[in-house]
């Protein structure tokens, strides 16, 4: 559910008109709806309600501070993988308390600066981290609570390149070798082993692979509680996957929060852990969408190409996992529209800069305004300057109101951090 929808023929982000916002601001423009964060926020935790759970936003979906403080203000926590995402959870005034250090390379910098900010679990991917973690936290004199992230082996996820939980995946540690990487961190000095973390992939559609990962971490909850280990927290990442193409039910559409709570009630309340989520897309990608006008409509010798503004360095995700996003007219098709098929693709020089093939859309024009639906998750935080485009701004929409969260930056600032070295001609 979201609140991106047409009213008299016009689409709205809750109650300003997209069109107003593109005027306003230019495009390509992120757009996002402070509504949508909010339900999806209330959703996800109340599906929990009655458990000790906290709910992280995984910050690496959308880091802008404005979407982070409306998450916190819903009581959401942050999942942050850089000392960059910890500065930004805090800044969104995230305390240490309700975050969660995940991430496989995390340099001595970062593990400082996290136990600083009293992070309430550093999610340890290695036996060579945990020395290090060890190392960091007693020349701090502090304490470093730890949950290792176990690799379960399970395949999941919307895309290979987005699937984590296999044992050829870089991430965690490898489940035959668990228990001995518990024992021996359980010995270092500094470290308080809390938990137990697992993260399987993203824009997962089904429960069948959450309950085989998940039931064998109940399983090591278990031996590793034999073996005198404390483990009073399991944190299970996030990775539930939304509908990008509208759909409610029916083939791919992912379940709700209410069947993922279901699941996870039925496996951990035996447990009585605390239980940590890092939800992302399911919090931020239908609450965001991506702006874009129609340069050229060019015929091909076989296709029709829709050339508009926005392109893959604003939104890579179809370039980069063959992506699914609908495509929206801001001005609703009259019933007599005539429809076409049109390679919708960008400016940039890549024949991979393409955000749709053979689409049927309602029959455009030059200057049409259109949504690249679902951007609000993995968009503009994977955004890049590439072909010397600006990054795409971003504006918050509440009720009637809409504000530049994040300005498109000058052409100055995007070259003000070169420099010429002292030996080059300066002539000219
Ligand atoms: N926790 C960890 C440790 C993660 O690596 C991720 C996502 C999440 C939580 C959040 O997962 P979510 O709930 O959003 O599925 N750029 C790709 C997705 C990469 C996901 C990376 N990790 C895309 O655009 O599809």
């Amino acid at each position: 559910m979201h609140h991106f929808s047409y009213r008299n023929g016009e689409m709205f982000a809750e109650d300003v008109t997209c069109a107003s916002i593109a005027e306003a601001v230019g495009t390509p423009v992120y757009v996002y709806s402070e509504a949508t964060l909010r339900r999806h926020a209330r959703v996800f935790q109340d599906a929990f309600a009655g458990l000790d759970a906290l709910a992280a936003f995984s910050v690496k979906a959308n880091s802008n501070l404005s979407v982070l403080r409306v998450l916190a203000s819903e009581g959401m926590g942050a999942d942050v993988v850089s000392g960059g995402e910890l500065k930004r959870a805090r800044a969104a005034g995230i305390p240490g308390s309700r975050i969660v250090f995940s991430g496989v390379g995390k340099t001595d910098a970062e593990l400082q600066f996290a136990l600083e900010q009293d992070v309430s679990q550093f999610n340890v991917e290695s036996e060579n981290e945990a020395a290090a973690l060890s190392r960091v936290a007693v020349s701090l004199g502090r304490r470093a609570p730890v949950a290792f992230r176990v690799n379960p082996d399970v395949a999941a996820g919307g895309h290979a390149k987005i699937s984590t939980g296999k044992a050829e995946d870089k991430f965690g540690i490898a489940w035959s070798s668990a228990r001995s990487a518990y024992a021996r961190a359980a010995s270092l000095d500094g470290i308080d082993i809390v938990g137990v973390d697992v993260h399987i992939g993203s824009q997962i559609t089904e429960l069948a692979p959450f309950e085989r990962a998940f039931r064998k971490v109940a399983g090591l909850v278990g031996d590793l509680r034999t073996d005198g280990h404390t483990i009073e927290r399991i944190d299970l990442g996030g990775g539930l996957g939304i509908s990008y193409d509208g759909r409610s039910e029916g083939e791919g559409t992912p379940p709700g929060p209410g069947d993922y709570a279901a699941l996870i009630r039925a496996i951990a309340e035996p447990l009585n852990v605390r239980l940590i989520f890092e939800p992302g897309r399911m919090i931020a990608g239908n609450a965001g969408i991506l702006l874009t006008r129609a340069i050229y409509v060019k015929q091909g010798e076989e296709r029709t190409f829709l050339i508009v503004d926005a392109a893959m360095n604003d939104l890579i995700r179809p370039a980069l996992y063959d992506a699914f996003h609908d495509i929206k007219p801001v001005r609703a098709p009259s019933p007599e529209a005539r429809y076409g098929q049109y390679d919708v693709v960008g400016p940039v020089c890549e024949t991979s800069d393409r955000f749709a093939k053979a689409r049927e859309l309602p029959e455009m024009a030059e200057g049409d305004l259109f949504a690249l639906m679902s951007a609000g998750a993995y968009g503009a935080v994977q955004a890049s300057q590439y072909n010397t485009r600006p990054l795409a701004p971003e504006v918050l929409v509440s009720g009637g109101a809409f504000h530049v969260v994040r300005r498109r930056p000058t052409f100055e600032e995007m070259i003000a951090l070169e420099s010429a070295p002292p030996w080059s001609a300066t002539s000219g």
